[in-house]
């Protein structure tokens, strides 16, 4: 039977904030060295050292925010050791990849790289070995305007305008107490995080109000991000959410991971809107989800940094994943890919070359067609899938239907995008549109990643056997069939 989705272009949820669409560069692997910078490589532009085909891909999905330098590797970094002449730059034992750290890139470069990018910055700072007096001096670097020690650092190093970088976030995954590793260098209790991060934030907002504070949150459903929220509310606006969904080898599990990070989305809102009656909280308080993606640990074992080498499946999740960020437009308001290069990313590079990994291009899809305003939709007949999932508790708390769709009313006004992901691993599915107080177009144009190798079909270097194709279809009377294991982004135009 086929699946019915009802579309009312005026029942909006929110409008899709393009900050969904951030990266994240940590010094990990090679996500910086060998990755987006390679001094010395014939790809490299012989100024900055930048990987050119890095830049360019990176501009093709119009990434508006890019979260640097960690994750965990923050939570011993010295940022003052990447700043000054490169040849005086102390090379530092690195405790979160326990390799070496040459801090031949540092703040410079990445905000240099982020103008290239078209990127804003976005810093994460360090609580673990870090003081409050080195991130007040790593604010002051960036954004002093003042005769002051650090900003006259930073113009004598060559850079007198200020960078005016707004987005800070208050640590790094302070703990997680429901994975039995404390790897976080300075890991603390929640009471303990959330005490230490209140007079961080009352001070780094003394130095400089315009900056935008994250606070450190967990999945969106622990008691932690109850706690943390709780202290935090009068001084952040953004609480941050971490999530990486797993395959396990099984792709069923894999496409519906990403219903446990909207659970933990809709609970997010729920204690933000807690913290905010009980501490008298007016202004607005929203979710900066910034690490997300699929990551399967064992499966990455082996290689250097979590390099994964992505299949369809993971394509269909990533698409999932985008599809929870537009349905939830009116909470989460940032979202970064974890991450941006060779680790964990959609792009992977080698000394000669790159390639588009099967997840980038449901991203490529959502960054650039995805955007407007975020509409509701009603689906209907579409089986409910009750099998095996990770975490557990989704498939008895939040089962998600086999059809996954979200829409958008373009900027322009012009289009409906529906973006519909068949998670099926056998049958497609027809679908049936309907459209309330509007007419479209029985024209529509249609993206669509799939392939006929099945699902666990890879890209590689010079084999890019997952694309997208495009083509033109007579959707009459709002039919068509989406594929087995397919993301299908239908575009009608209004009439
Ligand atoms: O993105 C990889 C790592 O995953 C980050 O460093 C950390 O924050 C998370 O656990």
């Amino acid at each position: 039977a086929p699946v019915e989705i009802q579309i009312d272009p005026k029942r909006v949820i929110s409008e899709v904030d393009p900050r969904i669409y951030s990266g994240f560069t940590e010094h990990m692997g090679r996500c910086i060295y060998g990755g987006l910078y390679d001094p010395g490589s014939p790809l490299a532009d012989p100024q900055t050292g930048f990987r050119k085909d890095v830049l360019e891909v990176i501009r093709s999905l119009r990434v508006p925010i890019v979260r640097y330098p960690g994750g965990n590797f923050v939570s011993s970094y010295r940022w003052q050791d990447g700043v000054g002449p490169r040849e005086l730059r102390p090379r530092r034992p690195e405790l979160a990849w326990l390799g070496e750290e040459s801090n031949h890139f540092g703040t410079d470069e990445f905000m240099l790289w982020c103008k290239e990018a078209g990127a804003e910055p976005y810093i994460c700072l360090n609580m673990g070995t870090g003081t409050l007096e080195d991130a007040l001096g790593w604010v002051e670097y960036c954004n002093g305007t003042s005769n002051t020690y650090w900003a006259n650092q930073r113009r004598k190093n060559g850079h007198p305008e200020p960078y005016k970088v707004k987005y800070w976030s208050l640590g790094n995954e302070g703990a997680l107490p429901h994975l039995p590793s404390p790897w976080q260098v300075g890991q603390m209790t929640a009471s303990d995080y959330a005490k230490t991060a209140f007079q961080w934030a009352k001070a780094l907002k003394l130095l400089d109000p315009t900056i935008e504070l994250v606070s450190c949150g967990e999945g969106g459903y622990t008691a932690w991000d109850g706690e943390v929220l709780n202290k935090l509310a009068p001084m952040i606006k953004y609480h941050s959410l971490h999530q990486y969904t797993t395959s396990t080898g099984d792709h069923m599990v894999n496409v519906t991971g990403p219903a446990g990070a909207e659970k933990g989305i809709e609970i997010t809102k729920s204690l933000i809107d807690l913290a905010r009656i009980q501490n008298s909280v007016e202004e607005e308080i929203t979710i900066c989800f910034d690490e997300w993606n699929v990551w399967d640990p064992q499966r990455a074992i082996g290689s250097e940094g979590a390099e994964e080498h992505y299949d369809l499946s993971d394509a269909l999740a990533v698409a999932c994943w985008l599809n929870v960020f537009i349905r939830k437009a009116d909470v989460v308001k940032i979202a970064c890919i974890a991450q941006s290069v060779n680790v964990i990313s959609p792009l992977m590079t080698s000394p000669t070359g790159l390639y588009k990994q099967t997840t980038f291009h449901p991203l490529y899809l959502f960054a650039n067609h995805m955007r407007g305003l975020s509409l509701s939709l009603s689906l209907h007949g579409s089986p409910t899938y009750n099998g095996r999932t990770r975490p557990a508790w989704i498939q008895h708390v939040c089962p998600p239907a086999m059809l996954d769709a979200s829409a958008v009313l373009s900027e322009d006004g012009k289009e409906v995008r529906l973006a519909l992901v068949n998670r099926d691993p056998e049958e497609g599915q027809e679908v049936v549109c309907r459209f309330a107080g509007v007419q479209v177009r029985e024209e529509a144009r249609v993206y669509e990643v799939w392939s006929s190798e099945g699902l666990g079909v890879r890209n590689d270097f010079g084999q890019e056997k997952v694309g997208v194709t495009q083509r033109t279809e007579r959707v009459r009377e709002g039919r068509l069939t989406v594929k087995k294991h397919s993301f299908t982004l239908v575009c009608f135009t209004l009439a």
